[in-house]
């Protein structure tokens, strides 16, 4: 055949493959979420997303310990609050000394040099399960704003570096922003959930905290996954509010959405690769129907080659295992 151009001729061998490797995972790319409870010494591990666990403040202070010294520097943090502790206005989230608060505090404390996601929603201590106030079965934007702006303030005060709202209430990126720097948290920076998708892929992530909505579902607020463009308009917000990260959530799924958000906006993004991607894998891998590993890796990779810079994963510990770096 005369032929001039024969892609192969770079996929020879490994060292050539290496050589025109477009992207490369490293272990600096992957934030890892952790969840938190109440109590001392319990660990419980989530049935719906295997290899994770729940864990006391005692005990998750070693397993960040565990992480930390195989490379991972940062953390997202969702606390399980106690049914009893439920009410409509959260009002838990900001009480001093809450397993939360503590938790950031200790954290903090214990390892200065990390950065640690952490959460403003009003689901885990809301007896709606909802993101935003309910009233009369409908979900109050500008009543959630204050509540949202408290819950930050209080976190940042406990010495939180990064907020991440994730309830997408409109107009909450400007809110806590103002409120964090009339408290003079100039340095708190946020990550926003930008364009939050009302996905069936955050089951286990409810398992894991019980905070599944009591009734109806998430549509009024969270992102119809059919749509794309309105994603450019949610992002034009955030970033004209202060935002300091753009999120895609969920990752898999929505690759184009991260692609459209980097080539529309110079602040970082990114993407959170959620539970139901994680227990897919996991699933199929334990079946023997894929390697779980190889799919793990492709995946990360696909999301870091859509263009996102952070990408929150379940699998962070798994990947620093490998030692890839
Ligand atoms: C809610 C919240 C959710 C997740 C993170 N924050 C679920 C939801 O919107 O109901 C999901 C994360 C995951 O599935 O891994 N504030």
């Amino acid at each position: 055949m005369d032929m001039i151009q024969r892609p192969r001729r770079n996929r020879q061998d490994a060292v050539m493959r290496s050589m025109v490797e477009e992207n490369r995972l490293s272990v600096k790319d992957l934030m890892y979420p952790l969840f938190v409870m109440e109590g001392s010494n319990k660990e419980t591990p989530i049935a719906s997303m295997p290899g994770i666990s729940r864990f006391t403040l005692d005990l998750l202070l070693k397993e960040m310990d565990a992480c930390i010294q195989l490379g991972i520097k940062s953390f997202a943090l969702f606390p399980q609050i106690p049914e009893s502790k439920k009410d409509s206005t959260a009002s838990e989230s900001i009480k001093r000394g809450n397993i939360y608060l503590e938790s950031i505090y200790q954290i903090h404390q214990r390892f200065p040099e990390i950065v640690m996601l952490t959460d403003v929603a009003m689901d885990p201590y809301s007896s709606d399960g909802h993101d935003g106030v309910v009233k009369n079965g409908q979900i109050i934007n500008d009543e959630t704003l204050p509540i949202l702006a408290d819950m930050a303030v209080a976190q940042a005060q406990a010495g939180s570096k990064l907020i991440g709202p994730s309830d997408m209430m409109d107009g909450r990126v400007g809110v806590i922003r103002d409120a964090l720097d009339d408290a003079e948290f100039t340095n708190t920076g946020i990550m926003a959930y930008t364009a939050k998708y009302a996905s069936a892929f955050y089951g286990p992530f409810r398992d894991a905290l019980e905070s599944a909505p009591k009734f109806g579902d998430k549509k009024t607020y969270q992102m119809n996954p059919a749509n794309k463009r309105e994603a450019l308009r949610e992002a034009m917000l955030d970033m004209e509010e202060g935002a300091d990260f753009l999120m895609v959530k969920p990752a898999l799924a929505y690759l184009d959405i991260i692609s459209l958000l980097k080539d529309n906006s110079d602040l970082p993004i990114a993407a959170y690769n959620v539970s139901g991607e994680y227990a897919m894998v996991k699933a199929a891998a334990q079946n023997g129907w894929i390697d779980g590993e190889k799919a793990m890796i492709e995946s990360l990779l696909s999301m870091k080659r859509a263009g996102a810079q952070v990408i929150l994963t379940y699998f962070a510990k798994e990947f620093a295992q490998l030692k890839i770096d």
